[in-house]
């Protein structure tokens, strides 16, 4: 699909070329999989593929704890051994910094609510991916999210693209329907990687993107009137423009 189809959070990328590269030029490599609990590349859940894969628990994530939260996955003991020590105060054993190291421990109480929500996690993915299917039958007038075969998305966000995206985010908060963007400026325009002398124009699908793409609300326990209505707000606005 051409990079501009409107952009599809919540699900893997293409990881067969990406792996594949890394794995001749012996690179490794990090998957961030903070906001794709439960998706699937082939038969395999992402956050398994590369030598390390990390995921965000913050509480409006599709796996949320009370408080934040994160965990890092690896089946590389030395890489193992490594995070546990950089988030522990970077101590070999108590008293004793080895490394520059955070205090970034998952705390019990969180490691609780996440164990059990956990049992719920697909039943919430499925409910989530009902509710994408349904928006994306009944919208008109925006750019829905492009769905890749042989991948499970999770839809932890609900991305459409209108060229009038500001006005009818403006239209749909008038009408009490909280749509957000993610994310309105992209990295490379942020004031803090200005010293990389990125300008305006350096990454154009990006900064399309920065300026069309709307977050619909979603979450499992969403009705299907609720949908219904949405998609309804988003028509009359259509019809409203033209
Ligand atoms: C893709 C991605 N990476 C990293 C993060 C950071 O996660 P946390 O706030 O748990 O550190 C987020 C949070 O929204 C994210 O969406």
């Amino acid at each position: 699909p051409s990079p501009h189809r409107a952009l599809c959070r919540s699900r893997a990328s293409d990881l067969g070329p990406m792996l594949g590269r890394a794995d001749r030029y012996r690179l490794l490599v990090i998957g961030d999989a903070f906001q794709a609990h439960g998706a699937t590349y082939g038969s395999k859940r992402v956050g398994t593929f590369g030598q390390v894969g990390c995921f965000s628990f913050y509480p409006t994530k599709n796996l949320g704890a009370y408080g934040d939260g994160g965990m890092v996955l690896t089946d590389n003991l030395e890489i193992a051994e490594r995070v546990r020590l950089l988030c522990n105060y970077g101590q070999s054993d108590r008293y004793h910094a080895v490394a520059e190291g955070l205090n970034s421990r998952l705390d019990e109480l969180q490691a609780a609510v996440l164990r059990v929500k956990l049992r719920y996690l697909d039943r919430w993915n499925a409910l989530r991916r009902q509710w994408a299917d349904l928006y994306s039958s009944l919208l008109e007038g925006v750019e829905v999210p492009f769905l890749a075969s042989g991948r499970e998305h999770i839809f932890h966000l609900y991305v459409v693209k209108s060229k009038a995206r500001n006005r009818l985010a403006a239209y749909l908060e008038e009408q009490g329907v909280p749509a957000l963007v993610h994310y309105p400026i992209p990295v490379h325009l942020q004031v803090a990687y200005q010293h990389l002398g990125y300008r305006e124009g350096d990454f154009p699908v990006s900064e399309a993107c920065a300026q069309e793409v709307l977050s619909l609300p979603i979450f499992p326990e969403m009705r299907e009137e609720e949908v219904a209505y949405v998609a309804d707000l988003i028509r009359k606005f259509y019809q409203e423009e033209i």
